[in-house]
C-alpha cells in the first residue's frame, strides 16, 4: 500500500532574498497604495490568459463568478490543472496551493489512495445505483467511530449539513431560535461574519447572534432564551471569521447553557474535523448533541454529513411516524461515499492525523516568530490558518479573539496575497491556509522565509 504521507513532485524554487527583480522594480515604493499599484501592474502583465479568460466568463456568469470567495481584483487568476501539493494556472505559473480548498482539499490533488477510489467505483461500481448501498453504512460507521456519533446521515455539502442538522434540532425541541456569534460562516445561507445575518441568509427571523469567546455574554444571552431556543450552532474554531480559536471556557459555557434550558448545542465541525483523529470536539472534551460535517471528509467530492446522538437522530428515522423527510439524489453518491471512505481509512488514519496537525502548529509557530515586533500574525490551529494585517498596529496571535476586535487592513492583506504568488504561493485572498498532506518541509521553510522577506521589504508599513 502506498505511504499515508506522500512528498510528490516536490519542485522547489531557491529562496529569493527579494521579488524585486521579478516586480522589476528599482525600489520598493514606501507608500502603500503605490506598492499595490506596481503588485497589481505586474499580475495584470504576467497573467494575461486568466485575464482572457475572466473577460469571457463575465458574458457567461455574473461577474465572471460563480463562487463568491474566488472573486478577486483586478481580476481572478484562473487555475488549470492540480498535482500532489501544487496548482498550475492558464500562464504555466505552478504554485504550492495552500488554499487548499479551503481545507476540502487536505488529500492534494492526486493522492493515489483517492485516485484508485475513484477510478475503481468509476469502473466497477458505476456512478449512482439509486438505491441504498453497502458503501453508506460501511462509511456512516467509520465517521461514527471516530466522532463518537450514535447516527449520521449524508448530504451534499456543509451548507446543508447545518441546514438539516438545524430542521432536526427545531423537531426536537419544538423551539425556533438559535443562538449564533458574530463572524460565524455555517455555509452559504447561514453566514454571520459582519456581525449580522447575511442578507441572503434562511430564517432571518430566529437568529440570535451573540460575541464569540465572550463566556458571561454567552451564558446570559442563551440562558435568557429559555422556552424559546432550539440550539447553539457554533464553530470551535471560527475559519472563514480569520481563524479564531474558541476558549474551551466559551464553547464549555455554551454546551452547559444550551443545556440547562432544554436547547441543543450544535458543533460545527466542517473544517475544523481534520484538526485531530476525533475532530477538534474530542480535543476540548465537548460532547455535541449534534454536529456537522463536510469538507475532505468526501475525499475531495461535493459532501456533508451531520450527525449526533440516536435519540436526536430518530428525528430523521422514517420508521418513526411523522419523522423529517431528508432527501437528496446525491446524498449517497457511489464517488463520495467510497473515496470519502477511502480517505479517512487509508490516508488520513489517527496516527497521521496527529503528526500533520503538530507540523501545522510548528510551522505556525515559526511564522509568528517571524512576525514578532509587526502587525502581522497568524492564527490558527494546526493545519488551518489565516493570516492578519492589523490596522491598529502590533498584533499577536493571542490578540485574535473575535471580529469585534480585529480591524484587518485589507490593503496590506491584499499586498501580501499578490506578492506571495510572485513567490509562487496560492493563498486564498482573505489570508487563509489549508495544508496539503504531503507538502514537502522545504516548501514551509521557503514560505517563512518569503514572509520574513516580505515583512522586511515593506518594514514601513508593517511596523507601528
Ligand atoms: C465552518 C463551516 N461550516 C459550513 C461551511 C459550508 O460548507 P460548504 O461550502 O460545503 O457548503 C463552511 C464552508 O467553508 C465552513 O467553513
Amino acid at each position: 500500500m502506498a505511504p499515508a504521507v506522500l512528498v510528490q513532485n516536490p519542485t522547489i524554487a531557491p529562496v529569493t532574498d527579494t521579488i524585486k527583480d521579478k516586480l522589476n522594480l528599482k525600489s520598493y515604493p514606501a507608500d502603500l497604495q503605490a506598492a499595490l499599484d506596481d503588485a497589481k501592474a505586474q499580475f495584470t502583465k504576467r497573467n494575461p490568459n486568466s485575464l482572457r479568460l475572466h473577460e469571457e466568463a463575465v458574458n457567461n456568469l455574473p461577474g465572471g463568478n460563480t463562487r463568491t470567495l474566488l472573486y478577486t481584483t483586478p481580476f481572478p487568476l484562473s487555475m488549470k490543472s492540480g498535482k500532489g501539493h501544487q496548482v498550475t494556472d492558464e500562464d504555466d505559473h505552478t504554485y504550492t496551493d495552500f488554499v487548499g480548498e479551503l481545507t476540502a482539499g487536505l488529500y492534494g490533488h492526486s493522492n493515489p489512495n483517492i485516485l484508485s477510489s475513484l477510478t475503481n467505483t468509476i469502473s466497477t461500481i458505476g456512478l449512482n445505483l439509486g438505491a441504498t448501498t453497502a458503501a453508506e453504512s460501511r462509511f456512516a460507521s467509520l465517521m461514527r467511530s471516530r466522532f463518537n456519533l450514535g447516527r449520521v446521515r449524508f448530504c451534499n455539502s456543509g451548507t446543508e449539513a447545518n441546514l438539516h442538522a438545524l430542521a432536526g434540532a427545531r423537531k426536537y425541541t419544538g423551539k425556533r431560535k438559535v443562538v449564533v456569534f458574530s463572524g460565524g460562516y455555517h455555509g452559504a445561507v447561514l453566514s454571520f461574519g459582519s456581525g449580522q445575518p447575511a442578507e441572503n441568509n434562511v430564517d432571518l427571523d430566529d437568529w440570535v447572534l451573540g460575541r464569540y469567546n465572550d463566556v458571561a455574554g454567552a451564558k446570559e444571552l442563551i440562558e435568557g432564551l429559555e422556552g424559546q431556543l432550539a440550539a447553539v450552532l457554533v464553530e470551535g474554531m471560527q475559519g472563514a471569521g480569520g481563524c479564531i480559536i474558541g476558549t474551551k471556557e466559551f464553547l464549555a459555557q455554551c454546551q452547559e447553557s444550551a443545556h440547562k434550558i432544554g436547547a441543543l448545542f450544535m458543533l460545527d465541525e466542517v473544517m475544523t474535523s481534520r484538526l485531530a483523529p476525533g475532530g477538534l470536539q474530542s480535543l476540548l472534551s465537548l460532547t455535541p448533541d449534534l454536529t456537522t460535517f463536510g469538507k475532505y471528509l468526501g475525499g475531495g467530492l461535493a459532501f456533508g454529513a451531520f450527525g449526533g446522538s440516536t435519540e436526536v437522530m430518530s428525528v430523521y428515522d422514517p420508521r418513526q411516524p411523522g419523522s423529517l423527510a431528508h432527501s437528496g439524489t446525491f446524498n449517497n453518491n457511489t464517488l463520495a461515499m467510497h473515496a470519502g471512505y477511502a480517505g479517512l481509512h487509508d490516508v488520513y488514519k489517527p496516527e497521521v492525523c496527529e503528526e500533520f496537525s503538530k507540523n501545522g502548529d510548528a510551522f505556525r509557530e515559526k511564522l509568528n516568530k517571524a512576525c514578532e515586533g509587526t502587525n502581522c500574525c497568524f492564527s490558527g490551529k494546526g493545519t488551518i490558518m489565516a493570516v492578519h494585517f492589523s490596522a491598529d498596529g502590533e498584533m499577536k496571535e493571542s490578540d485574535v479573539t473575535c471580529v469585534e476586535v480585529i480591524k484587518e487592513d485589507w490593503e496590506l492583506k491584499d499586498l501580501f496575497w499578490l506578492e506571495m504568488m510572485e513567490e509562487g504561493y496560492w493563498i486564498s485572498r482573505r489570508g487563509t491556509i489549508a495544508m496539503i498532506l504531503g507538502t514537502p518541509q522545504e516548501e514551509l521553510d521557503r514560505f517563512v522565509a518569503a514572509v520574513e522577506s516580505f515583512l522586511e521589504r515593506h518594514r514601513n508599513l508593517v511596523r507601528s
